[in-house]
């Protein structure tokens, strides 16, 4: 077992990264704490297999455990599913002590996380993550919301897990279109902050798309040591830089909304992000041809797409225009200067943004 601290000073904790590790989740969380009872939220997808595992892991360990299930899919992230989750943690008798438990991916994480920093002021909270995004990514750093008809993440809370349990051996079942979006996030860590990460990546290319999971646990533990310490800098993005996990996020996330959120994976829309940003980084100067090349090969290599599907710059940029992360109408954006290296960047216009877009294979 491979073991990350997120250092947070009070709100420090683990992550476990392992192979076949999901029986041994009940006596960690029981040495975390006193709480003896525990709700597990699992997607509906992994409710039968990992989320009765866990389930019957912490009864082992001698608490109480309740499972609820939450639908697959983006569309649960809501204010009415997480009211469900009060009632199921009601039902179950969950006091200011117990344990919300999620189990599947970032939107399962996302929900019990949001349902567990509100429910009673704030619960304890363990991560489960299934797919290699929330293994790599979303598991970690506290950020959990829900959804809000005009725009993704509008609701959500500061909340760090106690503890996230990250098996490898989940992701045996987890489709091949979602380990390659959740290897598109390794590759922005790499991006970000290392160099020789990245280079890993790319040597290691196959034996991942295989399912490898002795390769998987490495790049897992790789990306989360990447952003405990990113998180650990800037736990609340505020001006540190935790910012920079946003590399290839504002096209990306643009792209998703124009597609209103069907027609990219989120790791996918990451990766033409990532494309982009290394587009304008090129034309100021900042990154270099070769460079460019190299991270569009890798992203290939990762079976990721690097240009834009059928859907119109004009809708783009219409979802741009709405970026959470804008201040005061500008977009931030997060430019890479080297491999392992980025820089924040607000002064795009947007006629530039369009002729990208279009040079990218967006419809006029
Ligand atoms: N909080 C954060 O810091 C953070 C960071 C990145 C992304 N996110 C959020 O995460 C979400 C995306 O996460 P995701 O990509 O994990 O999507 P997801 O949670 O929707 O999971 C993807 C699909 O895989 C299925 N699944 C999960 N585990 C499985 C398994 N082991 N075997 C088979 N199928 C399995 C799910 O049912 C779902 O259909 C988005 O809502 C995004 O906003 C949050
Ligand atoms: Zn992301």
């Amino acid at each position: 077992v491979r073991r990350v601290r997120v250092d947070l000073g009070p709100r420090s904790y683990t992550v476990a990264v392992g192979a076949g590790i999901l029986d041994g989740l009940g006596a960690a969380v029981a040495r975390l704490g006193p709480g003896r009872r525990a709700l597990v939220v699992a997607d509906a997808a992994v409710a039968a297999t990992y989320g009765a595992a866990a389930r019957q892991s912490l009864e082992g360990a001698g608490l109480t455990a309740a499972l609820a299930t939450l639908p697959s899919g983006e569309a649960s992230k809501t204010l009415g599913e997480t009211a469900r989750l009060y009632d199921a943690a009601l039902d179950a008798g969950l006091d200011r002590r117990s344990w919300i438990v999620a189990v599947g991916g970032g939107v399962t994480g996302d929900v019990a996380g949001f349902a567990a920093a509100t429910f009673l002021r704030g619960v304890p909270f363990v991560q489960v993550p299934t797919t290699l995004l929330a293994q790599v990514d979303a598991s970690v750093g506290g950020k959990v919301a829900v959804d809000h008809p005009r725009g993704k993440n509008l609701i959500g809370a500061f909340h760090q897990p106690s503890l996230v349990w990250a098996d490898v051996a989940t992701l045996d079942t987890l489709p091949a279109g979602e380990l390659r979006s959740g290897l598109a996030e390794a590759v922005k860590h790499g991006v970000l902050a290392d160099a020789g990460y990245l280079a890993m990546l790319r040597r290691r290319a196959a034996v991942l798309l295989a399912g490898d999971r002795e390769a998987l646990a490495r790049v897992v533990a790789g990306s989360v040591r990447i952003k405990a310490a990113v998180v650990a800098a800037d736990e609340r993005e505020e001006g540190g830089p935790r910012s920079h996990l946003n590399l290839g996020h504002t096209v990306g996330h643009a792209l998703e909304a124009a597609l209103d959120f069907g027609g990219l994976r989120h790791g996918e829309a990451v990766a033409i992000g990532m494309v982009a940003a290394g587009r304008l980084a090129l034309g100021r100067g900042l990154w270099s041809e070769a460079w460019q090349a190299e991270l569009v090969d890798l992203l290939g290599r990762l079976g990721l797409p690097t240009a834009i599907p059928a859907v119109s710059a004009a809708r783009i940029m219409g979802a741009l225009k709405l970026d959470k992360k804008s201040r005061e109408g500008r977009v931030r954006w997060v430019l890479p200067v080297r491999p392992g290296a980025v820089t924040l960047c607000d002064a795009v216009e947007p006629a530039e943004v369009g002729r990208l877009l279009l040079s990218m294979g967006a419809l006029p």
